[in-house]
């Protein structure tokens, strides 16, 4: 069987790989990444890796490898950033997902497995349950709820199988760490490696559930898999919610020392995380790290790593109502 991953540079991408090269040696793994926010070396070693920015053509890929199997992970996920950078977002995230669709439905890949997000649910009541109406509040998550519609189509009117993911919160090690916009954790960790303080947006009272990476690749791998996950929409992450504040205080007891810094609040959802049980039943998923075994795991990771540069972008589109701590 030959598997495709988008975003095999990224950190779901690269452990999904790791995970399938150890486990199902029998796969052919194919990778594509822009390494626009992944590295190169999070890839595997067993996988055919090609350099390619899925907003531009990817016919030649899909052409030659024909996967059986799709995961289509590649995305920015800088949510809070997408208003101030939308036409990328949607270019990046939506136009190139409708790339990925248009070639899966061509060469008939047998399943697609999406990662939406749970920020379709936008202001929802918590927990989100997969049956809820969808509200997204930014252009990061219209892209998300526009690109299961549009596989949703795909499904309709040309038979694609797909399943679809919304993860939540995942973190661990292979995360970048280095953007300055996005993943609290990673954030947080990169801060404190340069002796900053942990930067919290508002009250720090927002809720969120945690995700170790290595309890989804399992569940990720059944979605492809398992005939009872076809065609379903299923949220995936950890189960236990808890404060920003709480976080932060897990990671400082981790790493031994840090203090917190409240900054300007930003336009988001206050609690979100969501129900699991599907996860469980059709995927096989098993909340097995705590935040703080999670987090002592993405610390030591972390030290490993060769110092980088923090990434910021040289040019926003918009900067009409931005934040303080993004401006130049
Ligand atoms: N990490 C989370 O908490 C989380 C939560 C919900 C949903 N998701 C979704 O899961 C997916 C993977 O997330 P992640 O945490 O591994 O992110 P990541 O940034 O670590 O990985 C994404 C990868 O996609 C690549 N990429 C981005 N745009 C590309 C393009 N146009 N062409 C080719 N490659 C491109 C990046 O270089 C990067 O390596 C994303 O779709 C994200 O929206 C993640």
């Amino acid at each position: 069987m030959k598997v495709l991953i988008t975003g095999v540079a990224g950190m779901i991408g690269a452990r999904l790989a790791d995970w399938i090269a150890e486990n199902h040696p029998e796969v052919e793994l194919i990778g594509i990444d822009d390494l626009s926010g992944g590295y190169l070396e999070n890839i595997n070693p067993k996988v055919q890796f090609y350099k390619q920015n899925l907003a531009d053509d990817i016919s030649a890929i899909f052409e030659r490898e024909k996967p059986d199997v799709v995961y289509h992970l590649a995305a920015y996920a800088a949510e809070g950033l997408s208003p101030f950078v939308r036409v990328f977002n949607y270019q990046n995230n939506l136009i190139a997902t409708t790339r990925v669709i248009t070639q899966c439905i061509k060469h008939g890949v047998k399943r697609l497995v999406y990662t939406s997000s749970m920020s379709v649910y936008g202001r929802g009541k918590t927990p989100f349950d997969e049956r809820d109406q969808q509200a997204p509040i930014d252009p990061y998550g219209v892209a998300k709820y526009a690109a299961e519609m549009d596989i949703k189509i795909a499904h309709e009117q040309h038979g694609l199988e797909y399943c679809i993911i919304r993860p939540h919160n995942v973190y661990g090690a292979k995360q970048n760490i280095w953007d300055k916009y996005r993943n609290v954790l990673g954030i947080w960790m990169f801060r404190l490696m340069n002796s900053e303080p942990i930067s919290i947006f508002g009250d720090g009272e927002q809720k969120r559930a945690f995700s170790y990476i290595d309890d989804i690749t399992e569940p990720l791998w059944n979605a492809a898999i398992r005939k009872e996950a076809a065609g379903e929409i299923i949220n995936l992450g950890g189960i236990y919610e808890c404060t920003i504040t709480e976080a932060a205080d897990t990671l400082i007891k981790v790493v031994g020392h840090g203090e917190k810094v409240h900054l300007e609040s930003r336009h988001e959802v206050k609690h979100a995380w969501s129900t699991y049980q599907k996860s469980i039943d059709l995927l096989g998923f098993e909340h097995r790290t705590n935040l703080e075994q999670g987090l002592t795991k993405m610390w030591q990771w972390a030290q490993t790593q060769p110092k980088r540069h923090r990434f910021e972008w040289t040019q926003y589109e918009l900067e009409v109502g931005f934040y303080s701590y993004w401006k130049k």
